[in-house]
């Protein structure tokens, strides 16, 4: 199931292309209700559209969300404070 949507979702980024702006609606109504989705989107969107939870294993997601950190330091944007990040890292973890 959690494939199966995640595949149907970046099928419908394929098929808009371009379109950004309706597939980020789309994407809205799928995960608004899901926990952290509010979290990702305040923090995450400031510079580049979402990542999806499957461009890297779950392993790899503090990682990421840590480099990240760093970017938005430099770029003097929000930072997530550390319950937020848990919040980031179990999302994407997780869908
Ligand atoms: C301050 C701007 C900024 C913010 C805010 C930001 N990013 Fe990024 N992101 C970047 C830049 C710059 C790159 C390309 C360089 C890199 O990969 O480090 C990038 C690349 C990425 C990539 C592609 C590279 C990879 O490792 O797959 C992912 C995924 C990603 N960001 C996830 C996130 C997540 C998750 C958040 C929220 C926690 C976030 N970004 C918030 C600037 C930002």
């Amino acid at each position: 199931m959690k494939m199966k949507l995640s595949g149907l979702m970046i099928f419908a980024a394929l098929l808009l292309g371009g379109c950004g702006k309706q597939t980020a609606a789309q994407r809205d109504a799928l995960e608004n209700a899901k926990p952290g989705y509010q979290v990702v989107k305040s923090y995450c969107s400031q510079c580049h559209s979402l990542p999806f939870g499957d461009q890297h294993p779950a392993a790899a997601w503090p990682y990421v969300v840590s480099r990240m950190e760093g970017h938005m330091q430099s770029a003097h944007k929000l930072v997530p404070n550390p319950s937020e990040r848990e919040a980031i890292i179990a999302y994407f973890q997780s869908n």
